[in-house]
C-alpha cells in the first residue's frame, strides 16, 4: 500500500511528478542536492497550481492541500519513510547508480524504487540497486501534469506485487498507463526521439529553417508542437543521450544522432533550460 512517495530529482520531470502525487493525496517527499534547488522547486509547482486554480481545474483548497502534501528536503535520509521512490535525475546511468547506492540502505526494505529513465535499461539499473524485484521503471510525460500517459517497464526480476502496486499508483493520478518491454528508449522515445532527429538533419541539411520545419510539422501533421521546439522543450542533452542509447543499443545506423543535435549540446545550447537551443529565450 503506497501513501508515502518519495522523489529523487527535483527537475522539470521530478517537479511534475511530486505535483500530481500531492495532487492525488499521497504524502511526498522532494530530494535534491541542495535548499536552494529545493526552493525553487517549490516555486514552481506553486506557480504550476496556481495557474490550475486559474482554469478552474483545481480549487484554492486543493491547492493548498497539495502545496501541503510536499515537503522538501537535501537530505536523503528524509526518504525513509516512502513506500515508493521514484528517481527522476539526469540521463546519466552512472550517476543514477550513485544515487541507488546511497539510497537503498536508507528505505524500508519493503519500499518500491522506480525510475523515471526515458531510455535505459531497467534490469541494468536494477542490478544496481538491493531489491531488483521492487524496482521498475516508471515513465512519466513532460509537461506531467498534462499529459495523460505514462510508461511502465517491468525489468527482468520486478516482481508481480511491485508491478501491480506502480500501476495502482499510476491509476490514482488519472493517467493512462502503457506496458513497454524493456528495449532502448521503450515505445514513446523509440518513436518520438528519431522523429526529432530526422527534423534537425533536415536543418542541417538546410532542407527548411527552424521556423520551416517547425510550422510544417504543426500545421501539416498536427503536431501541438514542431519538433525543434518539442527537442529545446525536451532539453537537447536528453535527446542527445536518448538517441546515443537507440544508436549503442540497436545497432543501427538510423538512430546515429545528428552532427548538429551533438554540436548544440558541445556548445551548452541545451534548449529551454539554458535559454539557448534551436530557439533563443533569453
Ligand atoms: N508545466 C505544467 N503545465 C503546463 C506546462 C508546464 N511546463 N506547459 C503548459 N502547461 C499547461 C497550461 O497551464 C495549460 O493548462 P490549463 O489548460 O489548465 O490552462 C495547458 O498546459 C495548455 O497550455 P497552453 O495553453 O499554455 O499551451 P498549449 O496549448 O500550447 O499546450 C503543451 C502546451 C501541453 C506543452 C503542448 O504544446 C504539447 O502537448 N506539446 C507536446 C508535449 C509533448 O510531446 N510531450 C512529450 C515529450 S516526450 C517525453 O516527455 C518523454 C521523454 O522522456 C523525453
Amino acid at each position: 500500500m503506497i501513501k508515502n512517495v518519495g522523489v529523487v530529482g527535483a527537475g522539470q520531470m521530478g517537479c511534475g511528478i511530486a505535483q500530481v502525487s500531492a495532487a492525488a493525496g499521497y504524502k511526498v517527499q522532494l530530494y535534491d542536492l541542495s535548499a536552494d534547488r529545493i526552493e525553487t522547486a517549490l516555486a514552481t509547482i506553486n506557480g504550476n497550481l496556481a495557474r490550475q486554480v486559474a482554469s478552474g481545474k483545481l480549487s484554492e483548497d486543493q491547492r493548498k492541500q497539495a502545496l501541503a502534501l510536499i515537503q522538501g528536503s537535501s537530505d536523503l535520509h528524509d526518504l525513509s519513510a516512502a513506500d515508493l521512490v521514484i528517481e527522476a535525475v539526469t540521463e546519466d546511468e552512472s550517476v543514477k547508480r550513485k544515487i541507488y547506492g546511497q539510497l537503498c540502505p536508507l528505505l524500508k526494505p519493503e519500499a518500491m524504487l522506480a525510475t523515471n529513465t526515458s531510455s535505459l535499461s531497467i534490469t541494468r539499473l536494477a542490478s544496481a540497486t538491493d531489491r531488483p524485484e521492487r524496482f521498475m521503471g516508471i515513465h512519466f510525460m513532460n509537461p506531467v501534469p498534462v499529459m495523460k500517459l505514462v510508461e511502465l517497464v517491468r525489468g527482468i526480476a520486478t516482481g508481480d506485487e511491485t508491478f501491480s502496486a506502480a500501476k495502482d499508483y499510476v491509476s490514482k493520478l488519472d493517467k493512462a498507463i502503457t506496458v513497454a518491454e524493456d528495449f532502448p528508449a521503450f515505445i514513446v522515445n523509440r518513436i518520438l526521439l528519431p522523429m526529432i532527429n530526422e527534423a534537425i538533419y533536415t536543418l542541417y541539411e538546410g532542407v527548411g529553417s527552424v521556423d520551416a520545419i517547425d510550422t510544417a510539422m504543426r500545421l501539416g501533421a498536427n503536431h501541438p508542437m514542431g519538433p525543434l521546439q518539442l527537442a529545446d522543450f525536451i532539453g537537447l542533452d536528453t535527446c542527445l543521450s536518448i538517441m546515443q542509447v537507440l544508436h549503442d543499443g540497436l545497432a543501427d545506423s538510423k538512430y546515429r544522432p545528428c552532427p548538429l543535435l551533438v554540436k548544440y549540446v558541445e556548445a551548452g545550447w541545451l534548449g529551454r533550460k539554458s535559454g539557448r537551443g534551436f530557439y533563443d529565450y533569453r
